[in-house]
């Protein structure tokens, strides 16, 4: 039986990275790195800061055994299980987390997004989730550009829909690539149809739970940025160097 306070991670690390090209030709772009790091390390870190010691890596496109060669274990990490799998081409984020099903064994699950660095703990975030009796949920982040993201619409402090890449954004906050689900999300995923860029969109699997009444939200305090573009790739490398080095990072002349 699920264990009803069970709560296991899933890290999307696939896809083909066409944004990044031609830095993503011969790696996966998970694999690049974020400062001193590769930029997986810090999703795994979300993770085992959150107290989440079973994790399940979804790889796809070019490089997925580097991963293993990497990571190994996972006991370097804290992880007690590290699981890999492998995603056949793309099908967008839904799709990717389609693979998880047996991994979850019906239990709550945090998926991350692998190109998501945020500073902040989720940790208090994960444990009211472990409370919350069913559903999802979501964490925004007020950002400048919100139109290159899903974008969540309130009424009052209440969220009554959610676009993905919305030409006129309804609102700055952002649905952040951090997301809880309860085993239920299986069934929302076989029920979808690919959107009009042919994929299988997150952002509908989380509009379903909305519609359910049981998607819940909180708003990340500390920066957050994805790594999917070259501009937002050199804002996180930036952000991290200036949390190593507590300090505006300095160019040298
Ligand atoms: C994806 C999601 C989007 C979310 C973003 C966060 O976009 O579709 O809703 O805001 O991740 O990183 P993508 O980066 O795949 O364009």
């Amino acid at each position: 039986m699920a264990d009803r306070h069970a709560v296991r991670g899933v890290i999307l690390a696939g896809g083909l990275g066409k944004r990044l090209a031609p830095l993503t030709r011969v790696t996966n772009k998970h694999l690049l790195p974020i400062y001193n790091r590769p930029m997986i390390f810090y999703p795994i870190e979300t993770l085992v800061k959150a107290g989440i010691r079973d994790i399940l890596i979804v790889t796809g496109g070019t490089s997925s055994g580097d991963f293993l060669r990497l990571m190994g274990n996972g006991r370097d990490f804290g992880l007690e299980h590290i699981t890999y799998a492998y995603q056949e081409g793309e099908g967008g984020i839904a799709a990717a987390l389609s693979i998880a099903e047996n991994f979850a064994r019906g239990e709550k699950l945090v998926v991350i997004l692998g190109d998501n660095i945020v500073e902040d703990t989720i940790a208090p975030y994960v444990e009211d989730f472990r409370r919350q009796p069913r559903g999802a949920k979501i964490l925004l982040k007020e950002v400048d550009d919100p139109g290159r993201f899903g974008v969540v619409t309130f009424e009052g402090d209440r969220i009554v829909e959610i676009q993905e890449k919305p030409r006129v954004p309804a609102s700055r906050f952002a649905v952040t690539g951090i997301y809880m689900y309860d085993g239920e999300v299986f069934d929302i995923v076989r029920d979808l149809k690919p959107s009009g860029r042919g994929e299988l969109e997150i952002t509908d699997v989380n509009t379903a739970y909305l519609r359910m009444g049981c998607l819940t939200f909180d708003i990340l305090k500390g920066f957050w940025s994805d790594a999917g573009t070259f501009d937002s790739l050199l804002r996180a490398n930036t952000l991290i160097a200036e949390r190593v080095h507590g300090q505006p990072a300095r160019v040298e002349p």
